[in-house]
């Protein structure tokens, strides 16, 4: 189905959406401030413009405002790009008949219990989240959608993984925070969303796909055993300086029901670290 399908990629200078682009070279793929093609997703007509040129089977909206901190200062913003373009996609998407692959997070739920599954009620704690969960409504809106949850995504950007790699290499401290969820390198993610376009077309609703549950203490620690480094320099922290928005103690997604249907190993600590590896190296850290 994927060699046949007409495929739109947006945020693809994203972390997600690189690996989604490496993986499928026969999709359009649209960027933002990047290099390559580029769409901004609050302007309703360069959607317009692309759908009418492309009349794509599969779009796979990987584009987000994802600063936490700075959603909750900018609102607006936030509300514009991770809320209102989902309307306009669905709408867009409705026209064309276009199935919609929406990537949502672990951010929309409160983190009071932890192992959410696909079902449990949405409860945000920050704007980030808000704007996601109502992004999620508008996706949820629409018959021909799917709902990836995801939580801690890391590959080619700054993300924790990399920062505490980076911190433990040059012997300085790395503070984390107390708190548990499901990180996944976004190449283990982008491969699990090209086999549910493959092989699970007609699935629609709310997936989720995310790594194993663990902390941030422990993610860190695996980190530094993995890349042979010190864990002597690894404090857990009640909270860092800087955040403006809060966040929830314990976002870890269950991950039961991908993991009945997706015969690949996209969710364990091994195979994601791998994958950091390589990533390392192709930016020849
Ligand atoms: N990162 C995480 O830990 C995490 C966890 C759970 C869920 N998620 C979700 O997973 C998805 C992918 O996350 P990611 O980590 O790949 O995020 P990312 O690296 O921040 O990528 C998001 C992309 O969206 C683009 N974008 C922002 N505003 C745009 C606009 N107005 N028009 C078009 N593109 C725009 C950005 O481009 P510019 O940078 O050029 O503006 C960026 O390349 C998002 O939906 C996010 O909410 C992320």
């Amino acid at each position: 189905m994927i060699m046949t399908s007409r495929i739109i990629i947006l945020g693809s200078n994203g972390q997600l959406g690189t690996e989604l682009s490496s993986l499928m070279p026969n999709a359009s793929a649209f960027g933002h401030s990047g290099p390559g093609k580029k769409i901004n997703v609050e302007n309703t007509d360069e959607l317009n413009m692309i759908f009418k040129s492309i009349h794509p089977d599969v779009v796979i909206n990987s584009a987000a405002f994802t600063d936490v901190d700075a959603c909750e200062t900018d609102r607006s913003r936030a509300y514009a790009i991770n809320a209102e373009s989902v309307r306009n996609i669905v709408s867009i998407c409705r026209k064309y008949k276009s199935k919609l692959y929406q990537i949502s997070t672990d951010y929309v739920f409160d983190g009071k219990s932890g192992d959410y599954k696909e079902s449990a009620t949405l409860n945000p704690i920050n704007y980030y989240g808000f704007s996601k969960s109502i992004g999620d409504a508008f996706a949820l809106s629409y018959e021909n959608s799917l709902i990836i949850r995801t939580s801690g995504i890391y590959g080619h950007s700054r993300n924790f993984p990399m920062f505490a790699y980076e911190s433990l290499r040059a012997n300085k401290q790395v503070n984390v925070i107390r708190g548990f969820y499901s990180p996944i390198h976004a190449r283990s993610l982008a491969s699990a969303i090209v086999d549910l376009i493959k092989q699970y077309e007609d699935l629609t609703g709310i997936i989720n796909i995310a790594g194993e549950k663990i902390s941030r203490l422990q993610f860190a620690r695996k980190i530094a055993e993995k890349f042979s480094l010190s864990t002597d320099l690894i404090r857990e922290v009640e909270s860092l300086s800087g955040f403006k928005a809060a966040r929830p103690f314990d976002s870890s997604l269950d991950i039961s029901y991908a993991k009945s249907i997706l015969k690949t190993d996209f969710y364990s600590m091994e195979h994601n670290l791998e994958f950091l590896e390589e990533t390392l190296i192709e930016e020849k850290k």
